[in-house]
């Protein structure tokens, strides 16, 4: 969708046109985003598709070639100064100093916004509870894990109240576990700020946490909406999904399948695996499962999976995010700290 030069009078942030350059390489090539305000905007894209440089503008750390970034209704470019304030940001390294202890982490934030040592000391304890911190307040930094990090730096990010929120991948490099528990401390903190606009290359955390996602690739915007509107628009149907006990069974449990699957049925009679999309849920399983029983055919697995935001990808661009980062792919088990 092109949103381009469309004034939103609702907008908090508004990209026209950004161009980015370095040395050859194009890396934003004609941004436009409109965010509401009172959303959680997800940047959904590969490595090297633009996402940091687009925040690094965004956040006035860098200057577009060309085209213009609005945030809170102040000009990133012309505008840094005024709107440095309404802003926080955690970056896609956490940028604590490991020698400091997470309190003083915070304090030292506290203090840089000039809120005052007795203000900051309570700032700081404050969010170390809610980032579940307390305990590890008073140890050095460098002694946290990758999850510590990455909350005390979110917290770092919270610690003069900003109204908007920007978040460069968030969770990469977390264990799944760690993952799941900074999403829940995101959408909790995400209540208390206007707007989150966040970078992942997660389909799922894009689909979890945000209410719009723009999917970027090669420094462009290629598909907007809200994570069912991505689903509904790009062959992401709810499919059901049959593995059979005996698949030389394959044949004659598509037979049967036949008029329900509305000829859209796929069979895998290698591995016993029949499916079909479906807008009916649950419902038919017990029909099939009926039928089976009454013709001797037994079920290994039957269940119905839901689209996920990579089968968009996939059905926009016609590649998966890992074939489109290649060789470039970068590690994520930890070590990007
Ligand atoms: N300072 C820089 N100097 C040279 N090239 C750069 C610089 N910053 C970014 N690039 C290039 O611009 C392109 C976009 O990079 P960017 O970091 O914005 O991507 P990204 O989507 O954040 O990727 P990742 O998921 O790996 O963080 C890449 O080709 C990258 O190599
Ligand atoms: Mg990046």
């Amino acid at each position: 969708m092109n949103t381009r030069n469309v004034a939103c009078e609702n907008a908090v942030i508004q990209v026209d046109n950004v161009y980015k350059s370095f040395g050859k390489v194009e890396a934003l090539s004609g941004i436009d985003i409109q965010v509401e305000s009172g959303i959680v905007f997800a940047l959904l894209g590969p490595n090297g598709s633009g996402k940091t440089t687009l925040i690094r503008i965004l956040t006035t750390l860098l200057r577009p070639d060309s085209g213009t970034a609005t945030v809170g209704g102040f000009d990133a470019e012309r505008e840094p100064d005024r709107l440095r304030p309404i802003i926080g940001l955690a970056g896609q390294y956490p940028a604590v100093d490991e020698n400091l202890t997470g309190k003083e982490n915070l304090e030292m934030v506290g203090r840089l916004y000039h809120l005052g040592r007795k203000q900051s000391i309570l700032r700081a304890t404050e969010l170390l509870e809610q980032f579940e911190l307390s305990d590890a307040a008073r140890r050095r930094a460098k002694t946290y894990s990758g999850g510590m990090r990455r909350r005390l730096d979110l917290a770092a990010a919270l610690v003069a109240n900003p109204s908007i929120l920007f978040l460069d991948e968030p969770t990469t490099g977390l264990d799944p576990r760690s993952r799941i528990s900074l999403w829940e401390v995101i959408k909790s903190q995400a209540k208390q700020c206007n707007s989150v606009f966040l970078t992942t290359q997660y389909l799922e955390e894009a689909d979890r946490l945000a209410d719009r996602i723009a999917i970027m690739e090669k420094g462009k915007i290629i598909r907007e909406g809200t994570p069912q509107e991505l689903k509904d628009c790009c062959g992401g149907e709810t499919q059901i999904k049959i593995r059979l006990t005996d698949r030389d069974q394959t044949s004659h449990a598509s037979e049967l399948l036949s008029e329900i699957a509305q000829g859209k049925l796929n069979q895998n009679s290698d591995m016993g695996v029949i499916s079909f999309p479906t807008a009916a849920g649950t419902s038919m399983l017990a029909d099939i499962v009926r039928k089976f029983d009454a013709n001797g055919i037994q079920l290994a697995e039957l269940g119905l999976t839901q689209p996920t935001l990579d089968d968009v990808f996939l059905a926009i661009t016609g590649h998966t995010t890992e074939e489109e980062a290649g060789n470039d792919k970068k590690e994520v088990a930890g070590n990007k700290q």
